[in-house]
């Protein structure tokens, strides 16, 4: 193991171990005092310790997704001194402006509000003598290799992805919730079924126009699925928080995420019906059979009404899912399951499942 990894595992299990070793000796002081001693041995610096878990886990999603928009924008974004590095794929591009004519816009502004949101979630961690997160030692993925893209190591692999198209008939149904346990299918089922690229991964993968048409299709709904995410991730673990800062934190960062996903819904809707002539990857019409309908119309981009916490409460428009239990694993689990991280050693998953543990054990306020 990276010897980097094991000293920032260790920290980690320090740190536990101190707090269980205070929870030990406070059992044998006074039971006035044992009210109070909760919340002051489980500090890091000036958080507590689940709200600094919590932090760090948003952190390291908030890397992640910057790596991953990072190579979109470098091949498919605009290039100014806001978001540097690539130089563009003319023919990825505009098959990415088939969906909307902003879109490279569009990819360069989620690149830049992700960026800024790691960058600030570590700095707040930092002022509060709290530990940041750096991924930087697993950044050892290959870069595409199509005109464009810098060759530099990356920590997200696009060129492999199974995309989780579920959200689009999740956040179109009027009686289902993923909190009650149920499913929903896929709008591209063979986006679930395969391994895709998302970028070019070399300039052969620019022709035919179909193909390269397929590769911009399966960004743009990976864009949505990506921005779903953390739609649910900011309003599931910010219920487990304990200093209102941290809440308003997470309740300021959370729905940039949600303006994001509503964008990128959108745009899917317009993705172009084809067959990959590649690899037989299909995207069907949304708007034909098993789709179609009012509540299947592709600019229907609102959360439809729901049952929300128990059926007996009237349908409401919400985010879903917001449980909070497992929330942090469930979203590194879903982001490992769509072959996000394919070619990471195992060191990065077991540091990502740490980070995840951690943010999932956070008690806020008890
Ligand atoms: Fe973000």
């Amino acid at each position: 193991m990276d010897e980097k990894v094991k000293s920032s595992l260790r920290s980690i299990s320090r740190r536990s171990f101190l707090a269980q070793g205070l929870v030990v000796g406070a059992g044998t002081v006074g039971s006035s005092l044992l009210k109070q001693t909760p919340r002051l041995m489980e500090r890091e610096g000036g958080l507590t310790k689940g709200d600094a878990a919590i932090l760090r886990f948003l952190s390291a999603a908030e890397i992640l997704e910057t790596d991953l928009w990072q190579q979109y924008n470098e091949l498919g974004g605009v290039q100014d001194s806001e978001v540097p590095g690539g130089s563009g794929s003319a023919a990825y591009t505009n098959a990415l402006e088939q969906l909307d004519a902003d879109m490279p816009q569009y990819i360069h502004d989620n690149t830049e509000d992700e960026f800024t949101h790691f960058t600030f979630i570590n700095a707040y961690l930092v002022s509060k003598g709290a530990d940041p997160v750096n991924l930087d030692r697993f950044r050892h993925l290959p870069s595409s290799k199509a005109t464009g893209a810098q060759q530099i190591g990356r920590l997200t692999n696009l060129m492999q992805l199974t995309v989780d198209t579920s959200w689009w008939t999740r956040y179109r149904s009027r009686m289902k919730n993923p909190d009650f346990g149920d499913t929903f299918p896929p709008a591209i089922p063979g986006l679930a079924a395969g391994k895709f690229p998302a970028i070019p991964r070399t300039d052969s993968d620019l022709a035919p126009a179909a193909h390269i048409q397929a590769i911009a299709n399966t960004a743009a709904f990976h864009f949505a699925a990506i921005e779903q995410g953390g739609t649910s991730l900011y309003p599931s673990l910010a219920q487990r928080v304990t200093h209102p800062e941290v809440l308003r934190i997470l309740l300021s960062i959370g729905p940039t995420e949600t303006a994001h996903f509503q964008t990128w819904h959108d745009k899917a809707g317009n993705a172009v019906p084809l067959t990959d002539p590649t690899n037989g990857l299909v995207f069907p019409d949304l708007n034909a059979p098993p789709f179609g309908g009012e509540d299947f119309q592709t600019n229907l981009i609102m959360p439809e009404p729901t049952i929300f916490l128990s059926r007996k409460f009237p349908p409401v428009s919400i985010i879903r899912p917001t449980n909070t239990r497992g929330a942090a694993m469930g979203a590194a689990t879903a982001l490992t399951n769509s072959g996000l991280f394919l070619g990471q050693p195992p060191e990065f998953f077991a540091a990502l499942r740490q980070l995840a543990e951690a943010a999932d054990d956070a008690r806020g306020g008890h």
